[in-house]
């Protein structure tokens, strides 16, 4: 995985192109809450629908052509996270399949039984676990990062982890403030104490180049709406794992793996566009080899480009009196919340909309992460994202609007 020098990107304009969902009027830091898609994703999707409008299993060639399509999202998500395609267990969006997930692994989960979660998840990696566990009679502890640093050290995790532990839920990156923690050793302790890993990867996939093997992940879950795809998410995992779970599901439905996971009846035309961002990712550098290979040569490259305008974002923000930024974790994802004293998080977030600048204000679901900087009760934080086609020039429109209003406070 390591790449001796860092692949040519495409240059930011060539790029930025291809997406009609941006427009130089706006200054587009939301990304971190869903990417906007390029034509090729568009064009896939609208194919589809020209084309496969049958659903699986059926003998007549509209229907295979539906079954390619699930078999080239799983390939396609497997070469991104570097899985195996009959590992990918496609769903509507990571929350939902994560819900399936804890429900079916707490069915073996009783009063003697431990879960780790942590402070720096979303919800998403959170709740699911809290409420299979209280069901099962299982015990929730949970690993907190540090709020002045906004690091979640492996010790953290060590601290509570014991023999009793069955899983550890953890993000491979924070959507609040970036964080990316050392998930490889903190499965290294999971799988020490003969608990699984289950790791969402749904912020830190559309920044980093990723490979779920390397990191121990047992579960890898990614949303490809943050990747430039449509909304739509994935679980992957080794199939020999799955094969030992049993999901609730229907009787007539498949029951082989990854099937069984799937409920009812796949979004096909959404699952034509992952396939269809993920060639296009691939395709944004001129490295040679498989997509897999230049998927990580991709995301190697966007990383590096990414951050020297995080560099940017954050020189920007402290030079302006009364902007906190939170935490200043030193690997990370270029995101970014912070607040502006005198000013609420709504307040700001709609001055910066006047202005054609576009943030995210809350808790962005991050809801433990926000309770520790005392922030929940106070409309959390303005949160301002930086994604692969956002411009030097974007930051400073930013920050020249955050510098305007802090001055005002
Ligand atoms: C880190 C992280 N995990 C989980 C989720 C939930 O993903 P989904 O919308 O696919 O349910 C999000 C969504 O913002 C997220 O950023």
């Amino acid at each position: 995985m390591t790449q001796l020098t860092t692949p040519r990107l495409l240059p930011l304009e060539e790029l930025r192109a291809q997406f009609p969902g941006l427009s130089p009027q706006v200054a587009s830091l939301d990304g971190a809450a869903g990417t906007q898609v390029p034509v090729a994703v568009i064009d896939a999707i609208a194919d589809a629908l020209r084309t496969s409008m049958a659903n699986v299993g059926g003998a007549f060639v509209g229907s295979q052509r539906s079954g390619e399509v699930v078999a080239g999202a799983r390939s396609a998500i497997a070469d991104l996270v570097g899985g195996v395609p009959e590992g990918v267990v496609l769903g509507p969006n990571m929350t939902t399949l994560t819900f399936l997930m804890a429900d079916a692994l707490s069915q073996r989960w009783g009063p003697d039984d431990e879960i780790v979660v942590t402070s720096l998840d979303h919800d998403a990696n959170v709740r699911p676990w809290r409420l299979a566990a209280e069901r099962a009679g299982a015990t929730v502890r949970r690993a907190d990062f540090d709020v002045d640093t906004g690091e979640l050290p492996v010790e953290a995790i060590e601290e509570v982890v014991s023999d009793r532990t069955r899983l550890v839920a953890v993000t491979a990156a924070s959507n609040a403030i970036g964080t990316r923690p050392d998930v490889r050793a903190i499965t290294e302790v999971a799988h020490r104490v003969g608990a699984l890993a289950y790791v969402d990867g749904v912020h830190a996939t559309a920044h980093v180049p990723v490979d779920m093997a390397a990191w121990g992940a047992d579960f890898y879950a990614c949303s490809s709406y943050k990747f430039c795809g449509p909304h739509t998410g994935a679980v992957v995992a080794d199939p020999t794992l799955l094969e030992e779970i049993r999901p609730a599901k229907l009787v007539p439905a498949p029951d082989d793996v990854p099937d069984r996971f799937e409920r009812g009846t796949a979004s096909f035309e959404q699952l034509a566009g992952v396939r269809a961002a993920i060639d296009w990712l691939a395709g944004l550098t001129d490295a040679p080899g498989d997509r897999r290979a230049r998927a990580l040569a991709a995301f190697t490259a966007i990383e590096a480009r990414l951050q020297g305008l995080l560099e940017q974002l954050l020189a920007g923000l402290a030079g302006i009196d009364g902007v906190r930024v939170l935490g200043a974790p030193h690997r990370r994802t270029p995101t970014v919340s912070f607040v502006i004293e005198g000013h609420s998080p709504p307040e700001v977030a709609r001055r910066l909309a006047e202005q054609g600048v576009t943030v995210w204000d809350g808790d962005n679901y991050a809801h433990e992460l926000m309770r520790r900087f005392g922030l929940a009760e106070r409309g959390g934080a303005v949160r301002a994202s930086i994604v692969l086609y956002t411009t030097a020039a974007e930051i400073d429109r930013l920050v020249e609007a955050v510098a305007a209003l802090a001055v005002n406070r």
